[in-house]
């Protein structure tokens, strides 16, 4: 197998309506295999970026290679080398309600496969597969409007892997699922990473970050690259975080003394020192 790396990104840019900039020369490489972590604010460009790497968008500059191709507007109208792309790449968007529009979770499950041109009998077996690995058996026969949030996240995962795509992209997989949900979330991922796949994906959960990614990108609120590495090189850049705004210097009053300290984005403090009515000092 060629040791080149699957995904290669040269200086993207990329902004909406040729007005509305998203994305400042990122490059980025992810070798096979590799899970990589998008991180960074609220509108810094993590879902622009994932779908450039999906091919929904094109960067205005800079260049993309997925597996040892460029990918560019052009190239995609081509019928070929499109149908070849799609079936290598699977997306979850984070909103859920925009992916899953089929009749029933079947049809949904079906519909990729179909796509690929697959026999009935391998449809069948995808489907039971990917069922079987997301825990839907039972919801199988009903409507996407009969599912609760984290249902309807787990068939749109199975919908993707039933295509059984080479690059996984998630978009914020977690947002907005019960605890329950997220740490099933959290455990596929790590599942999907041992069973070879590579996986790009935009998250908040600087938590469980050592677990689900092998590498980080950080993007600025300028749609810049602020700096790439280990989760844990990354985690212990507190400098790199807080101009990123992944965590938000505080300021506590213990007594009459200040100080500032570092939370992380989701953490919810409950010190009443906040308030300068300290509890227990
Ligand atoms: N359809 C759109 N039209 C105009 N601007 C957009 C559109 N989608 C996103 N943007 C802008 O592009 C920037 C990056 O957005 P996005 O990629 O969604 O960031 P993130 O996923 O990191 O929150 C933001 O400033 C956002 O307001
Ligand atoms: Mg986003």
């Amino acid at each position: 197998m060629s040791s080149e790396p699957l995904l290669v990104a040269n200086g993207l840019s990329y902004s909406y309506l040729e007005r509305f900039p998203a994305l400042e020369e990122v490059s980025l490489e992810v070798a096979r295999g590799q899970r990589l972590a998008l991180l960074g604010a609220n509108g810094c460009g993590k879902s622009t970026l994932l779908k450039i790497l999906a091919g929904l968008l094109f960067a205005d500059r800079g260049s993309y290679l997925a597996f040892g191709e460029e990918v560019n507007a052009e190239k995609l109208e081509d019928e070929q080398f499109s149908a070849a792309f799609r079936s290598r790449v699977g997306f979850v968007f984070q909103n859920t309600d925009a992916q899953v529009f089929s009749p029933t979770v079947r049809e949904e499950i079906a519909f990729g496969p179909l796509q690929l041109g697959l026999e009935p009998d391998e449809i069948e077996t995808r489907i039971s597969d990917v069922t079987a690995m997301l825990e839907i058996g039972d919801l199988i026969e009903r409507a996407p409007y009969q599912l609760s949030a984290g249902q309807k996240k787990r068939v749109a995962i199975a919908s993707v892997l039933a295509m059984n795509p080479e690059l996984l992209l998630f978009d914020e997989p977690t947002a907005g699922l019960d605890p329950r949900s997220r740490h099933w979330l959290l455990e596929l991922m790590i599942e999907l990473g041992e069973a070879g796949k590579t996986i790009v994906f935009a998250t908040h959960e600087l938590d469980q970050l050592e677990s689900i990614a092998d590498r980080c990108l950080v993007l600025s609120e300028q749609h810049r690259s602020l700096g790439a590495g280990v989760p844990a090189e990354i985690l212990a850049d507190y400098e790199l975080l807080l101009s990123a705004n992944l965590v938000h210097e505080h300021t506590h009053r213990h007594g009459k003394l200040l100080h500032s300290h570092a939370h992380k984005r989701g953490h919810h403090h409950r010190d009443s020192g906040e308030h300068g009515f300290p509890s227990g000092v």
